[in-house]
């Protein structure tokens, strides 16, 4: 979603500018625009579409030491060139990027516009730009504090000014936002991934908090009006690391990069403790004997994130006995949650900027409630603001939809209910079974990728289709819903994932030629009842697709084509099948020509409710 990035200093802020808008480019966007002051004025360049199409547009000779660039996903107003950012305030005298939503916006527009000022844009945005200009004679700051005070919503802002060259200020509420400190040099963008390769000095801005920036100062200040210290943090943000290397999209890279990724998320073996049977995974801030007290653990989370989350729910169930539930975060705020002393939440995020899930998080915390962030990135708003919390060093997901974050997240959630579940229900030997079972995981991941030529047959079955069925049972409907999702994201083919259980209950009307089945059929529990349910679809002429973990002679009969991953323990098996599903909804997008890596209309980082 909307990245922005500002910079002051000696090189020419453009082809930095627009550097730090490459790597924002992930997370979503349909224009975007840059603006520096250039020969005294306030200039400013902006486009819908792709980055190059900006690009085109910007001439050669065009140099400045100080400048703000943004990313737009729309949100008020359609995708057009005039309601890009930045924005400029009608004399000219200050232009502003903003991210979030400023949901008061159409009673300041009106009273603006009583005053006779004129509106470029329909969007919300542009009435900050409006709101600092009719106060810029208190001077730049008081302004941008004035103008503060009246807005209501979500903001990361940025203010140039044409008669302060040299300065930039900053401001934050609900969207995020990180100062980077470089060598006669600053940065300020929603997202440090913007100066990777210039600086790993960042501070993170709080809610509440302004910044003033030089090229060799900053001040930030607090909601009191106190200027504050803040630890400078240094990151590890490599350059460069958005390469797509030999593969033709980051989704296929993300995916392949899932052995090392998970073994990534085990400590690479350091967070298991085979000797007994259990992990360790630090930050918590919780003794083991804590877990005594939890009667109940509910997750949080969106998107992909939240399906990991339904995994989480059978693993830690069936492995420490206790309760939980799964919220759909945007959900949860609206729902007055009950949040009682011995819950505790775990707020689930590849990003940690998801808005839907800080908002969750906010509403818990000022309950009472505890809340622990499993998250991919370091130094985000979700791990910053829990209680404690697990990084589960996915690295960089550039493909706006999420595949190692899953396996991550999954991997992560697993070894919790192995730690929680060893200090309450399960006994040494079956630790052990379990601890090796993880370690097992990555190899045999890679010998699912290995076998990827077989998912491009399977993928020619659904790729004329408009609408497939994802089905499964028990922890498999899980895995059925992450590659209904995942098949839509990216393939734009209307998916949809039941229970196999309630196949007769509705679904199976659909069943037809037209409309093939996906089922995730492993052996154990669920195992006969899914394929009856295989065929009660073939019956009807329905074409099944199988993901599945064993092969005998009936489910290879039924099935029109079977992809089996490795024997696993059953509650592990997730991370296994769900490469498969990846690998589908990547095939049949690629024979679909789709924009596999930025799909239409979606963002990676929503930080908007
Ligand atoms: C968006 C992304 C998804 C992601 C979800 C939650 O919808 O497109 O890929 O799963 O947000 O994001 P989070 O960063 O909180 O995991």
């Amino acid at each position: 979603m909307c990245g922005i990035v500002g910079y002051l200093g000696n090189k020419n802020a453009v082809p930095v500018l627009m550097q730090g808008l490459k790597q924002l480019e992930y997370r979503g966007y349909d224009s975007s625009g840059i603006g520096i002051i250039h020969r005294k004025k306030l200039k400013i360049v902006k486009e819908k579409g792709k980055l190059d199409q900006l690009e085109r547009k910007l001439s050669n000779n065009l140099s400045a030491q100080a400048g703000i660039a943004h990313t737009r996903w729309a949100t008020h107003g359609g995708v057009t060139t005039e309601n890009a950012h930045p924005h400029v305030g009608p004399g000219g005298k200050v232009i502003i990027v903003h991210n979030g939503i400023i949901d008061n916006y159409s009673t300041l527009k009106e009273n603006l516009k009583k005053e006779g000022r004129v509106f470029l844009s329909d969007t919300d945005s542009e009435v900050v730009a409006h709101l600092v200009e009719k106060y810029i004679d208190l001077g730049p700051e008081q302004a941008v504090s004035k103008a503060l005070s009246f807005l209501n919503g979500t903001y990361g802002l940025l203010f140039l000014f044409r008669d302060h060259p040299q300065l930039i200020i900053a401001a934050r509420n609900g969207s995020p936002l990180v100062i980077g400190i470089g060598k006669d040099e600053m940065f300020v963008a929603s997202d440090a991934m913007a100066f990777a390769g210039y600086t790993q000095n960042a501070i993170f801005v709080d809610d509440g908090e302004m910044v003033v920036l030089s090229q060799n100062e900053y001040r930030i200040i607090n909601r009191q009006n106190n200027v504050i210290d803040k630890n400078i943090e240094e990151l590890t943000i490599e350059s460069g690391r958005h390469s797509k290397e030999n593969y033709a999209h980051y989704l296929l890279k993300e995916i392949h990069e899932q052995p090392e990724s998970v073994f990534r998320a085990m400590g690479r073996g350091g967070r298991l403790l085979p000797d007994f049977g259990t992990s360790l995974l630090g930050g918590l801030n919780m003794e083991k004997r804590d877990f005594f007290d939890i009667r109940k653990i509910h997750i949080l989370a969106m998107g992909t994130a939240l399906y990991a989350g339904e995994l989480g729910k059978f693993i830690l169930e069936s492995l420490t006995r206790i309760p939980v539930e799964v919220s759909d975060a945007s959900e949860l705020c609206g729902t007055n949650p009950i949040v009682e002393k011995n819950t505790l939440f775990i707020a689930l995020s590849q990003s940690g900027e998801t808005r839907d899930t800080i908002g969750a998080i906010q509403e818990i915390q000022q309950k009472g409630g505890r809340v622990l962030g499993i998250v991919n990135s370091v130094g985000s708003t979700v791990a910053r603001m829990t209680e404690g919390g697990v990084y589960i060093h996915a690295g960089s997901e550039i493909s706006v939809a999420s595949t190692k974050a899953f396996s991550n997240q999954v991997t992560i959630l697993s070894l919790l209910a192995l730690m929680i579940g060893r200090t309450r229900d399960i006994s040494l030997s079956r630790g052990k079974e379990l601890v090796e079972e993880l370690k097992n995981l990555p190899g045999k991941i890679q010998s699912i990728l290995d076998r990827e030529d077989e998912i491009k047959i399977m993928a020619k079955r659904l790729k004329g289709h408009s609408s497939v069925l994802y089905l499964g049972r028990g922890i498999n409907h899980a895995i059925a819903k992450e590659s209904a999702l995942k098949l839509k994201e990216i393939s734009y083919i209307h998916a949809e994932a039941y229970s196999a259980g309630s196949l007769k209950h509705g679904p199976l009307a659909l069943i037809c030629e037209e409309m093939p089945s996906v089922f995730i059929c492993t052996s154990g529990d669920y195992q006969e009842k899914t394929v009856s349910n295989i065929q009660e679809v073939k019956a009807r002429g329905g074409k099944v697709l199988v993901i599945s973990n064993y092969a005998d002679d009936n489910l290879k009969a039924l099935a029109d084509e079977i992809f089996i991953v490795p024997q696993s323990d059953e509650l592990l098996s997730p991370l296994l099948t769900v490469v498969p599903c990846q690998l589908l909804a990547y095939y049949t997008a690629l024979a679909l020509g789709r924009d596999i890596d930025q799909p239409r209309n979606l963002a990676k980082s929503v930080t908007v409710e």
